[in-house]
Order: C-alpha cells, then structure tokens, then sequence
C-alpha cells in the first residue's frame, strides 16, 4: 500500500541486479510511493540481470553507469537531470562486490589488487557519486542520500573479509560528506545496516545459509528482509525524515544490540555436547 509519500520526487537509484537485489525492492516501493526514477547498474549487470524489465513495467529508464568510473557517473548524473528536467531529490547507493570474496581469498591471503577493486567499487564509488552530484549541484535542497551498509564495520563476523573494511569506509564517507553536504546544501546522508539478506551479493558471502539462521535466531524482530529495507529507505528519502544525517540506522530487527538469545543458546546447547572437542 502507498502512502504517497515520495509523490513529485525524482530519484536515482544504483544496484538493482534481478528481483532479490535490495535496489530492486527500494525501486519497486519508490514507485509506489509516487517516485519517478532513473535506475543504473553496470553495462554487464544490465546484460546479465533484468533491470530493463523493471524500468519498462514503469516507464522509467535504465542508465548504464560503473560507479567506479567518474566520467560515466558524470553522464549518468548530465542525463538523469535532463530527464527530470532539473535536480534528484534522493539517490540510493546500493553497490557492493569483493574480488577477494569472489576468489575465496581469506582475510590472512589477500590479493592486495582485488581489496583495492573491493574498496573502490564498494565504498570509493560512493564518494565518486556524492562529489560528482555536489560538484554539478545535482540534488535538491533538503534531498536525501541513503547506502546500505552491514553490521561487520563495527564487529567482526566471520567470513566476511575485506567487505568489512569496505563498509567501514563506507560509514566514514557518508559521515564526512554528510556534514559539507548538510550544512552547504541541506542534503541528508545515511547508511541503513541491513540484516543478512539473500541476494547475488549476500549469497555469496562464505557461510551465508548459517550466518542468516545465526542473525535471524538472534534478531527478536527476526531478520529484515529486503522489502523491510525498502520502507526503510522510503521513510528516508521522504520528507518525514529531514533532520536525520550522518547516521548509520539499523534495520536489522534488533541483532545490533542483542548477545546472546534463546533461540542462538537452543542450537548452541544442542550440539555443545557434539562439539567437547571443536576448535
Ligand atoms: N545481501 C545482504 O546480506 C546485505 C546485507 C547488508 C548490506 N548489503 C548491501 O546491500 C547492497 C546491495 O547488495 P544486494 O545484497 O542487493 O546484492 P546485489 O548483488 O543484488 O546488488 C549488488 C549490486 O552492485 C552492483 N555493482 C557491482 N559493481 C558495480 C560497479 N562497479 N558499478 C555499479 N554497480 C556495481 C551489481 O551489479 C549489483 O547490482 C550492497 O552494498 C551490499 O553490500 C547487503
């Protein structure tokens, strides 16, 4: 259900892969909410994914952009202002891939090239995006910047490897440009945490199908899902929200605060008595 709440905003919005990507959903409930958008991905995501479909079904278009690179963020950001006739009202940096993850390179074995991709794509990107706005004055006054973010820059969860130093530069970003943003323009920048969630990203971090039990078994609320995230993100970009920047929020249904639960100690109790003898 709608509540108009992005009604006459125009957005621009990164990351959506296929129907499981959290872009995806933040799109789908944008559109809901009366957002007109221009989406972007990767010239191959656009190939290998199906964000054309989701542009059709709504008369929107799709942008090809690597948010690694200035000169097509330049362009994308040119077009998008053309399309809607003057500037973004909200953007949503949805990015993220590890070389290292991919390779199954572990933390103690990095391949110092790929953590260099890992940070560039997955935390350098967004301050490429947020500079190349500032500098052609791209977003509206009172305008609204949202990345997403995970729990692994503050506390280390295993197997998340060089992501974690990426989403920590990732939060720094959002706080430094947060502020020259705030106070020149009165333009909001958040990070949303999100819950494990399962996506091309998400899957492929090293023991997600257990990570996402472990998160859910200790979130009293459960686990946000991405569509969870998606309200989220809309309450952010819309104008029910314009004092809130520099921030890292939590939707994660409580995991970021708990230690230990009932239902974590139930599995944990169960298979103690198998595991005397475990590392
Ligand atoms: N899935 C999770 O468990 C989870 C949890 C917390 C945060 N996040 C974050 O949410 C964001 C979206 O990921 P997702 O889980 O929806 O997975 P996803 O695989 O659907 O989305 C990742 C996107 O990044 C895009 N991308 C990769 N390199 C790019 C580049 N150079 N330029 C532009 N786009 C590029 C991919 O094409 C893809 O669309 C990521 O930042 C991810 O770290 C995910």
């Amino acid at each position: 259900m709608g509540y108009n709440l992005l009604k006459g905003k125009k957005g621009l919005i990164f990351g959506a892969l296929n129907e499981k990507s959290i872009a995806w959903q933040v799109a789908e409930r944008a559109f809901e909410e009366g957002a007109e958008l221009v989406l972007s991905n990767t010239a191959v995501a656009i190939r290998m994914g199906n964000i054309e479909e989701l542009a059709a079904a709504h008369g929107s278009v799709v942008i090809p952009a690597d948010a690694t690179n200035v000169d097509d963020l330049n362009n994308l950001i040119d077009r998008s202002m053309e399309r809607f006739g003057g500037q973004i009202d909200f953007v949503l940096h949805a990015i993220g891939m590890s070389p290292n993850v991919r390779k199954g390179r572990t933390y103690d074995d990095l391949d110092y090239g790929f953590l260099q991709k890992t940070l560039d794509i997955s935390a350098l990107s967004f301050h490429k995006v947020l500079q190349c706005c500032w500098k052609k004055d791209a977003i509206t006054h009172g305008g609204s910047v949202v990345a997403l973010s995970y729990i692994a820059a503050q506390r280390t969860l295993y197997g998340y490897n060089d992501m974690a130093d990426a989403k920590a530069l990732l939060e720094s970003i959002a706080r430094s440009f947060g502020y020259i943003y705030g106070r020149e323009r009165g333009v909001r920048i958040n990070t949303v945490s999100q819950s494990p969630t399962e996506t091309t990203a998400g899957s492929g971090v090293m023991g997600f199908d257990g990570l996402l039990d472990f998160a859910n078994r200790m979130s009293p609320l459960g686990n946000a899902d991405a569509r969870d995230c998606a309200d989220f993100c809309v309450t952010l970009f819309s104008d029910l929200t314009r004092k809130i920047t520099m921030q890292n929020l939590y939707n994660d249904g409580g995991f970021s605060n708990m230690g230990m639960s009932n239902k974590a100690m139930a599995i944990y109790n169960r298979n103690l008595e198998d595991c005397r003898d475990c590392q």
